[in-house]
């Protein structure tokens, strides 16, 4: 628990609840104690209806009961993009549902995936955590975001909201669709806080409140940040959630546009 958090909940379970309890989070940082621990942080409830390209990518082996593991965005009938980080287990245990604001509910569309690509530089360099899923069973006519390509997009002030059904740490249902506005904060204030983290400006959004309180959290890796009605970034990693100074980092789509549309397109 001392590195940063890219890897899918199941390997911070155990840990989230040991660092609940003694509210020590990350590795260098004197922090207050974290608060209780449980989707996004300090958000409200979204509707699927409303942000039908928002996919929940669930899986077999999550400890949560509901499958609940990552969220991704359809970008095409039978494409979705989530984060590299997301994708360690086997292909077969993943369902992407479509159209589900509860998942304690069997409302929506699902679909195994067929085949999955992941940045072949995911974990060689920093940043790079997208990858492209192929549904075996097309989520035919349901709206697609498009990708933002445009780097300038990520400017300070522009004001992307974030989708998921991940951990609220007490702040909101489980299992629900949840939205919360993230504000970009820049890179430069995340290469100052994230300094031994590995933050790349060149890859990487910062978006977040500098006093804590709202972001994205556990579980919501893989999901949609979304600008514009653009794709902008992918929910990738933080130092615990909403806790002051350690905003949410995001995979910056742009950098990525050209990787991601060739994957999208074959
Ligand atoms: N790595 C997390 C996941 O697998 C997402 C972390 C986002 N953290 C944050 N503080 N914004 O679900």
């Amino acid at each position: 628990m001392t590195g940063k958090l890219t890897f899918a909940r199941a390997a911070l379970a155990a840990a989230v609840v040991a660092l609940a309890s003694t509210g020590a989070v990350g590795a260098a940082q004197a922090k207050p104690p974290a608060p209780p621990v449980t989707n996004i942080v300090g958000g409200s409830l979204a509707s699927t209806a409303q942000a039908p390209w928002a996919i929940a990518l669930n899986n077999s082996q999550s400890p949560s009961p509901s499958g609940q593991w990552c969220g991704a965005t359809l970008v095409k009938a039978n494409k979705i993009v989530t984060a590299a980080h997301c994708v360690t287990k086997a292909r077969s245990t993943y369902t992407a549902i479509q159209g589900r604001d509860s998942l304690s509910s069997t409302t929506g569309r699902t679909s195994k995936i067929a085949s999955i690509w992941k940045d072949p530089q995911y974990g060689r360099a920093p940043g790079h955590d997208v990858a492209v899923l192929t549904l075996a069973t097309p989520f035919t006519g349901v709206p697609t975001l498009p990708l933002e390509t445009s780097l300038a997009a990520d400017a300070v002030g522009a004001q992307p909201t974030v989708y998921g059904w991940g951990n609220t740490e007490g702040t909101g249902p489980a299992d629900r669709f949840q939205k919360v506005l993230v504000p970009v904060l820049g890179d430069a204030y995340c290469g100052q806080v994230y300094a031994n983290y590995d933050y790349v400006a060149n890859g990487e959004i910062c978006a977040g409140y500098k006093e804590g309180g709202k972001d994205s959290c556990q579980g919501d890796s893989g999901g949609p940040l979304v600008l514009n009605g653009r794709l902008f970034g992918v929910v990738s990693w933080g130092i615990g959630c909403a806790d002051a100074g350690n905003p949410g980092v995001y995979a910056e789509v742009a950098t990525y546009a050209a990787a991601l549309t060739a994957q999208i397109n074959s």
